[in-house]
């Protein structure tokens, strides 16, 4: 390759350095590393894999596809990155916190802004459906000191596997969502229904890749939670049953053997009626550490 600002044909031995050389290096640091970093690993995988023409259209049809699938309820790119492990490694990358705190996993494309705030004890359900579910436990420091007015924000699938978001005008908007607030000792809780499997959308071009890998689209029962406090650093993360037939398999790789919970099958109708829920009823008790805000 030629010295830096002479102009340089494009060959195949010298493809991403010729492109990396068009750069103006001017520009913002941070862009310039990453299409470098990009660039290089792009063109790396391309002379490895030589693909043929209709190979290399046939990826831009995906990804048109996978453009094409998105909307405002659908994101099919987030669901690309899920299948692919990019998102628990960015999350990974991310979370790198102190010993003690409660491990994160994905956000996934269900979460909405705005769920309504709820007092501690309120039922998510709003479908009637399902096996019902009592979920408390408390917010702490990782010094083991309790967090009061730490924020939940609570969201789970229904008992068909469905997420309000994915049937509108079926489920009532927020069903099985709410945001909770942790209580003077930092303790919380809600009802809700125990969670189900369920595949995640594959009627587009992520999920027939997956049926083309011979991978199946389902992930493991969960709920999912935001929990932040002022002070301490916000986390995305998810309680998991821990029996699951997809446990091992979870489409998406986000569980994590920490996030088993102890979902506890409960017949006791003087318990059931202090929760104020139908007897019997499933428990859940999980505790939520946060780290310190850093910086
Ligand atoms: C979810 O758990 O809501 C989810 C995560 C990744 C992809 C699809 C769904
Ligand atoms: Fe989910």
């Amino acid at each position: 390759m030629s010295g830096e600002n002479e102009k340089a044909y494009f060959t195949e031995a010298d493809s991403a350095e010729v492109v990396m050389g068009s750069i103006d290096r001017t520009g913002e640091e941070r862009l310039l590393h990453i299409m470098d970093v990009v660039i290089r690993h792009l063109h790396a995988a391309v002379k490895e894999i030589e693909p043929t023409q209709e190979e290399w259209f046939q990826a831009i049809q995906f990804l048109t596809k996978t453009g094409q699938m998105s909307d405002e309820w659908r994101q099919e790119f987030i669901l690309l990155s899920d299948v692919l492990g990019v998102s628990m490694l960015v999350d990974a990358i991310n979370n790198r916190k102190p010993g003690g705190a409660t491990e994160t996993t994905v956000l996934g494309p269900f979460h909405v802004e705005n769920a309504p705030v709820l007092e501690n004890g309120a039922d998510t359900c709003m479908d009637g459906k399902g096996e019902p579910l009592v979920v408390h436990g408390k917010v702490r420091s990782v010094e083991g000191a309790p967090i009061e007015g730490a924020r939940l924000d609570v969201w789970q699938c229904n008992d068909d596997g469905f997420y309000d978001v994915q049937q509108k005008g079926i489920q009532p908007d927020f069903n099985l969502r709410g945001i909770f607030h942790s209580q003077k000792d930092g303790g919380y809780w809600l009802r809700a229904v125990k969670p189900r499997p369920y595949p995640i959308p594959d009627d587009g071009p992520v999920g027939m890749l997956l049926k083309k890998l011979g991978r199946h689209p389902n992930r493991p029962a969960h709920l999912h939670y935001i929990v932040g406090a002022d002070g301490y650093e916000e986390i995305t993360t998810h309680i998991f049953v821990p029996d699951d037939i997809y446990i091992d398999s979870d489409a998406v790789f986000g569980v994590k053997e920490s996030l088993l919970a102890d979902f506890i099958k409960v017949d006791d109708p003087v318990r059931a009626e202090k929760f104020n829920v139908a007897n019997p009823f499933w428990e859940v008790e999980f505790d939520f550490v946060l780290a310190p805000k850093s910086g």
